[in-house]
């Protein structure tokens, strides 16, 4: 596993459970995002509308920074294909890489094998479940006629089996979720939101505090940071709200 994410006693520090998402596509803006959040959490999230448009040279800007990076790009294919992405996705020095679960256990193991290649630098390789934007109905018109906890219950035992690290839930799973994979899979919940921030377009959202309780490794936040008048204070807010009482 990439050795920059620091532990105290074994035990992650509130900062570091911490993965802003940076949702844009201008690479200037990213920066100084960063460039204002480094030492202050534990790292950043790049997905697809980022890596869409500035690609592997935009992430390596990123990177040069020294942050943990989380790379959200939800693979998705054959084994085969899945593995080859996975090697390139290592020349970024991911801490974290997904794919999803649904493309079942051989494309999982090729996604965990791929990313040994990586060594001391082995990023975690995550699954998404469900997506959280799909219900009931959304499944059963795929196909999936069940309850959509039942079926996150089912793919994320199906990502431990085939070796990954842990999936990507929401905050609502994460005590079901814990009770069925152990301790040490890694549970990483977005849809955060501090008491003081706006839901935005989310939903069902936690406090990052709650999320941390139920049971999550990682938060994954971004406009209550990256949104804010000031991101740097609204980041030192949250770890402030986290290390209360720890
Ligand atoms: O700005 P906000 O905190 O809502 O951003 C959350 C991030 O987590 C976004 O990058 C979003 O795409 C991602 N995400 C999510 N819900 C999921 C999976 C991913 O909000 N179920």
């Amino acid at each position: 596993m990439n050795s920059s994410v620091n532990t105290t006693n074994g035990k992650i520090k509130p900062s570091e459970r911490i993965f802003v998402a940076l949702d844009t596509p201008d690479i200037k803006h990213a920066l100084n995002l960063a460039q204002s959040l480094k030492g202050l959490v534990g790292g950043l999230k790049l997905g697809k509308e980022f890596f869409t448009s500035l690609g592997p040279e935009g992430a390596k800007q990123i990177t040069a920074l020294g942050m943990p990076i989380f790379l959200d790009l939800k693979y998705h294919d054959i084994p085969n294909t899945v593995a080859g992405a996975v090697r390139s996705a290592l020349g970024l020095k991911p801490f974290i890489l997904n794919v999803h679960a649904s493309g079942g256990r051989a494309m999982m193991e090729a996604a965990a094998h791929a990313a040994d290649e990586a060594g001391p630098n082995r990023p975690l390789v995550i699954a998404v479940t469900v997506l959280t934007s799909m219900n009931r109905n959304d499944l059963a018109e795929v196909g999936i006629d069940v309850e959509p906890i039942e079926h996150v219950m089912r793919l994320a035992r199906l990502a431990k089996d085939s070796g990954l690290d842990g999936v990507v839930c929401s905050a609502k799973e994460v005590v079901a979720l814990r009770g069925n994979v152990g301790p040490d899979f890694k549970l990483v919940v977005p849809g955060i939101r501090p008491e003081w921030a706006s839901k935005d377009d989310q939903k069902r959202v936690v406090t990052p505090r709650d999320a941390i309780d139920l049971g999550a490794d990682y938060l994954v936040i971004g406009r209550p940071i990256t949104a804010a008048n000031d991101p740097a204070e609204a980041a030192r807010r949250i770890v402030a709200e986290l290390s209360d009482g720890q």
